[in-house]
């Protein structure tokens, strides 16, 4: 079997950072040390050696707002081995009284052209005895995940009552549930209100959904999670007050992860005041960009782990789509890019300015997503028999970001002018080098599905003070006549 070795780099992971060579065959690592040789030798020299990204939050070629995300299984996936990402956690959405199942066999066949390794979270977007049925055989199938959303009401959003239900089931079969966590029927009001007002730009998208509605869901959702005694993962973390309720359940020891994505933390509220319309419909993506306050908080978070990684949501729109909303922004497709810049961005804004040490980095971009969902260390890791899923990063590569040389489907970038300096040299996904010092030699439908067994964790630690504080049946004497 041909063997490859990276030499010469220093192995940065979540908690070490030595230098080392990493031989790897048939797709695996098989040894990690010094003086290694193969048949095919990597230069690393000045680079680090990491656990490729994994970006636990994307939407490739979904059907929302009318419409499809741009970016596929194909460009999408191109797109992030191109800024070292080597898997993403995709989202299999039924429509609202589809079949789980079905939805499945299509994210199947969607994700038959991945040129990395991927995973799925299922939906819950409508709730049936059919939906309570098919959670156990979605699990068993390898995904451990089931999403929620609390906005997009009248087409995704799941009642309390619906979300109590499904996180009890998530309970039973041992998945995590994930929420979006926005309230829904104060977003649909505002919404009423700013058109009612004339308030129809793109601008009036972010007042119609303040930092506010987010907290609130934010803490209902955790509430709701604690009383089925289940963990919760918070997807697209973005204000203080959606951090500030994920930090005090952690404090009271509820298991609740929560998840800022690379544009809440580099982006501000600012783009929506930019004049040109396109510019500020581009941006518009639930939750929408805050102001600095609130990314202080999620740096903040990152840095003593009150948040725990750092994902996308990458679900691209056309500029011709995004126009599906001139004249009322209800009809803006929600939804921004990022694969390509999510790991150059967070180390530029994150490792060289010095909030976040390398590890730091590492953890949130990859091995903390691999743990929290239950496929470590077969990714997230430099180990020996871990998946050699690698990124040979090199500190001093730079460019300036521009939709004209991305991999991404789309006619714009968010980021279009950003300078990032660190950049992949080489990117591998299972072993094979599928981006070469700039050079993307991506192959179509190499990517693997990652099953991911059920977890055993719930949240058990309260239990005994639970039961404790069970209502009881009081057996009284002297019951008043009626009447009385
Ligand atoms: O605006 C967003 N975030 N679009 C993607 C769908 C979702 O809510 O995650
Ligand atoms: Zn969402
Ligand atoms: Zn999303
Ligand atoms: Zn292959």
């Amino acid at each position: 079997m041909a063997s490859k070795v990276i030499k010469g780099g220093t192995v940065v992971t979540a908690d070490l950072t030595y230098e080392a060579d990493v031989k790897i065959e048939g797709g695996v690592i098989t040894e990690i040390g010094p003086n290694l040789s193969g048949d095919e030798v990597l230069d690393a020299a000045g680079c680090y050696v990491m656990p490729g990204g994994i970006d636990p939050h994307t939407h490739m070629e979904m059907p929302f707002m009318g419409t499809y995300s741009s970016d596929d299984f194909e460009s999408g996936t191109r797109a992030a081995l191109a800024g070292g990402t080597t898997m993403v956690v995709d989202f299999c959405l039924p429509s609202p009284g589809q079949s789980l199942l079905e939805a499945r066999q299509m994210w199947d066949n969607k994700s038959t052209r991945a040129n990395c390794d991927y995973s799925f979270h299922m939906a819950v977007t409508w709730w049936s005895e059919q939906v309570f049925n098919e959670m156990p055989e979605i699990t068993k199938q390898g995904i451990n995940s089931f999403k929620h959303f609390m906005a997009y009401k009248g087409a995704l959003m799941v009642e309390d009552d619906e979300m109590y239900a499904s996180f009890k089931r998530c309970a039973e079969i041992g998945a995590l549930p994930l929420v979006h966590a926005e309230n829904g029927d104060v977003v649909a009001q505002l919404q009423e209100q700013l058109l009612a007002e004339g308030n129809n730009g793109p601008e009036a998208h972010a007042y119609s959904r303040p930092p506010e509605v987010e907290g609130e869901a934010t803490n209902r959702a955790i509430m709701i999670a604690d009383m089925a005694g289940v963990p919760v993962y918070i997807v697209h973390t973005s204000s203080e007050q959606a951090h500030e309720a994920i930090r005090r359940a952690r404090q009271n020891g509820i298991r609740v992860f929560g998840e800022p994505l690379i544009q809440h933390l580099t982006l501000d509220d600012s783009e929506y005041a930019n004049k040109d319309w396109d510019h500020a419909a581009r941006r518009v993506m639930s939750p929408p960009f805050r102001n600095k306050k609130h990314q202080d908080s999620l740096w903040a978070g990152l840095q003593s782990g009150s948040l725990q990684v750092v994902a996308t949501d990458h679900c691209a729109f056309t500029t011709e789509q995004k126009r599906y909303g001139v004249g009322d922004f209800t009809k803006i497709p929600n939804g921004t890019g990022g694969l390509e810049d999510r790991m150059p961005m967070l180390w530029t804004y994150g490792v060289n300015t010095g909030r976040l040490t390398m590890n730091e980095f590492v953890a949130v971009t990859s091995t903390n997503s691999a743990k929290i969902l239950n496929m470590y260390p077969k990714k997230g890791a430099v180990l020996v028999g871990a998946d050699a899923d690698l990124v040979v990063w090199d500190p001093n590569k730079e460019k300036t970001i521009e939709a004209s040389t991305q991999q991404s489907a789309i006619d714009y970038n968010v980021f279009e002018g950003k300078h990032v300096k660190g950049l992949p040299r080489f990117t591998l996904s299972r072993g094979k080098v599928v981006i070469d010092d700039g050079a993307v030699k991506t192959e179509e439908g190499h990517g693997k599905f990652v099953e991911r067994e059920a977890f055993s964790s719930t949240n058990k630690a309260l239990s005994k003070w639970k039961e404790l504080t069970a209502p009881r049946k009081v057996e009284r004497t002297g019951i008043p006549a009626s009447g009385v």
